[in-house]
C-alpha cells in the first residue's frame, strides 16, 4: 500500500527533471521505511554485554596531534555546513536557526562565512564552503548568502530530500500530493547527507575538481573552525571518516557516544539503549566521551560506498503530533551512525573549545554574551574570564522561545563572573545589567520582576517582590 502511495505521488510530478529527484528521495524514503518494518517485527535490540568503551586505537588525543604549518591539504578540503534544520526546540517554525543573529548583526551563517574567508586570505586558498539545506531553510538562505555574490568565495548549496510523514494507525503517507503542505513533509536528519550529496550530483562533481576531504558540522557551532592539525591528522592515518569527540560532563549525558561493537567503531545514541541501561549509558566514567557531530569524510570513500548499495544508517523514529492532532511518525538518521562503513575511522577528542551548540535559548544567552568575543568569525573565550567553564544557564519556559528571550532581555547581560543562573517565571531585564556568581531569579505564579538598566546581582536570591 505503501508502495502504491508513493508511485502514485511520483506519476503527479509533470516536470521531468522534477520528477526524477522527487523518485529517487521517495525510492530513499521507501527502503528506510521498509527497514524500520523490518526491524519492527524483528523487535531487534542492540545487545548490551557487547558494547565496550572505544579501544585506545579507536580515539586520538588531539593535544598528541603534531603542531603542524603544512597547508597542501587545503586544496583537497571543503567545508560543509549542516543547514536542514529549522532550530524547533528554540521555537523557531518559520526561519532557519542559521538566520539567528549572534552578534554585530551577524547571523550564524554570516559567521561560518566568515571563518571561510578569513582561511582562504590567511592561506591563499579557495577553500568551497557548501552548505545543506533542507526544504524549510533554502529560501532564507538563499537570501542571507545573496550578498556573498561579489565576495570572493565560492557558496555552493544543495537541498536535503524531503521525505513524507507517516500516519501512526494506518502507516500510510501524510501528504495526499506531491505538492501538499510543508507540514506534511520532513527532512530526515542530518544522516540524510549521504543520499542528498550524491544524489544532488555535488559528491561527483567535487571529486572531479580534485576535492578529496569533507569538514562536515552543525552550522549552530561557531567552535567548529578548519583545523590543520585535525586534518593533517586525517591525511596521515589514512581514516575515510573521523568523528570529533569532547570529554562528557555532567551537562550532556545525552549526547551519542562512540563504543566498540564486536571489534567495530559505532555511534550509540541514546535512543538505542534499552531503557535498563540508561544509566549506564549516561556514566560519565564508562562513556568519556561525546559526539560533537563535527565529522571528516573522505570523498572517494563515500563514493564508493554509495556505489555499492550506500549507507544503512540506524532509524531514529520521531514521534510527533500532526496540526490536525493525529499521531504521526517521522523516520530519521544521524550522520555519525555512518562511522562504521568507513576503514580505519576513528573519534579525536577535541578541546570543549570546538563544540559550542546553541540548542536552546540559554546557550544563545552564553555565546551573544561577553563570555566569549569573535575572532574572523569565530567564538573564542573571554581571556578575562577567571574559570575555564562556562557559567550554568537555566532560563525556564518563558524564556523558550526565541522571540520571547529576544522580549525579555532588553540587552545580553554581562556574564564574565557568573557561574550559575536559573530565572524562573514572568522576569524582565533591563539595559546593561551584570550578573556575578550564582544568581537565581524566580517570580512566583502571578508575580512579575523587573530588574532595572544597570543592575549588579552577585550571588543574589531574587523571588517575588523580596529580594535577599
Ligand atoms: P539537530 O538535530 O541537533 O537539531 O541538528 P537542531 O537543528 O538544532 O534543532 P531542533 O531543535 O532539534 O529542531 C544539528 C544540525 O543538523 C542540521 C541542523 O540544521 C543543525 O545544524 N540538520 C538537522 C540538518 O541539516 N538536517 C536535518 O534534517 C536535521
Amino acid at each position: 500500500a505503501m508502495r502504491n502511495e508513493l508511485n502514485r505521488l511520483v506519476g503527479e510530478v509533470k516536470d521531468v527533471n522534477q520528477r526524477r529527484v522527487f523518485d529517487s528521495e521517495m525510492q530513499g524514503f521507501f527502503s528506510l521505511f521498509n527497514r524500520y518494518l523490518s526491524e519492527k517485527a524483528k523487535g531487534e535490540k542492540i545487545e548490551w554485554d557487547q558494547i565496550h568503551p572505544p579501544a585506545a586505537d579507536q580515539v586520538v588525543e588531539y593535544a598528541s596531534l603534531p603542531e603542524t604549518a603544512d597547508t597542501a591539504i587545503l586544496e583537497k578540503l571543503v567545508v560543509l555546513k549542516l543547514n536542514g534544520g529549522l532550530g524547533t526546540t528554540m521555537g523557531m517554525s518559520g526561519a532557519p536557526k542559521s538566520a539567528i543573529e549572534v552578534r554585530e548583526g551577524m547571523t550564524f551563517l554570516d559567521l561560518s562565512v566568515r571563518q571561510i574567508e578569513h582561511l582562504n586570505e590567511a592561506y591563499k586558498t579557495n577553500v568551497p564552503f557548501i552548505l545543506m539545506n533542507s526544504f524549510n531553510t533554502d529560501d532564507d538562505t538563499q537570501r542571507i548568502i545573496q550578498k556573498y555574490a561579489n565576495h570572493n568565495i565560492q557558496i555552493l548549496t544543495f537541498n536535503q530530500s524531503r521525505y513524507p510523514r507517516v500516519s501512526r494507525e494506518s502507516l500510510l503517507p501524510v501528504p495526499r500530493s506531491a505538492m501538499s503542505d510543508k507540514s506534511e513533509w520532513y527532512p530526515p536528519g542530518h544522516g540524510d547527507l549521504f543520499d542528498a550529496l550524491n544524489n544532488s550530483g555535488l559528491l561527483e562533481k567535487l571529486i572531479e575538481a580534485g576535492k578529496e576531504y569533507l569538514f562536515v558540522s552543525n552550522v549552530d557551532n561557531l567552535g567548529a573552525d578548519v583545523d590543520l592539525r585535525i586534518l593533517n591528522h586525517l591525511v596521515e592515518s589514512k581514516a575515510e571518516f573521523l568523528m570529533e569527540l569532547t570529554d562528557k560532563t555532567k551537562a550532556d549525558v545525552k549526547g551519542g557516544t562512540i563504543i566498540d561493537y564486536k571489534g567495530t567503531v559505532r555511534l550509540l545514541e541514546i535512543a538505542q539503549v534499552p531503557s535498563e541501561h540508561v544509566e549506564d549509558f549516561k556514566s560519565v566514567r564508562k562513556f568519556k566521551y561525546f559526539n560533537t557531530n563535527s565529522v571528516y569524510i573522505h570523498l572517494p570513500a563515500l563514493k564508493r560506498i554509495m556505489d555499492n548499495g550506500g549507507v544503512e544508517l540506524d532509524i531514529i523514529v520521531n514521534n510527533k503530533v500532526a496540526d490536525n492532532g493525529e499521531p504521526v511518525i517521522q523516520l530519521e538518521t544521524a550522520i555519525g551512525a555512518a562511522i562504521k562503513h568507513f576503514k580505519g575511522a576513528h573519534g579525536v577528542n577535541v578541546p570543549r573549545s570546538r563544540f559550542l551548540p546553541v540548542k536552546s535559548c540559554s546557550d544563545l544567552l552564553l555565546i551573544t554574551s561577553d563570555l566569549y568575543s569573535l575572532e574572523h568569525g569565530k567564538l573564542v573565550m573571554n581571556p578575562n574570564r577567571m574559570f575555564a567553564q562556562t557559567p550554568v544557564v537555566k532560563l525556564g519556559d518563558t524564556f523558550k522561545k526565541l522571540v520571547n528571550f529576544q522580549k525579555r532581555f532588553r540587552t545580553v547581560p554581562n556574564l564574565l563572573e557568573l557561574d550559575h543562573l536559573t530565572v524562573s517565571g514572568d522576569v524582565w531585564f533591563g539595559r546593561n545589567i551584570t550578573l556575578r556568581g550564582t544568581v537565581i531569579i524566580v517570580a512566583n505564579e502571578g508575580s512579575r520582576i523587573d530588574l532595572p538598566d544597570g543592575s549588579i546581582l552577585e550571588n543574589k536570591l531574587v523571588s517575588g517582590n523580596v529580594s535577599i
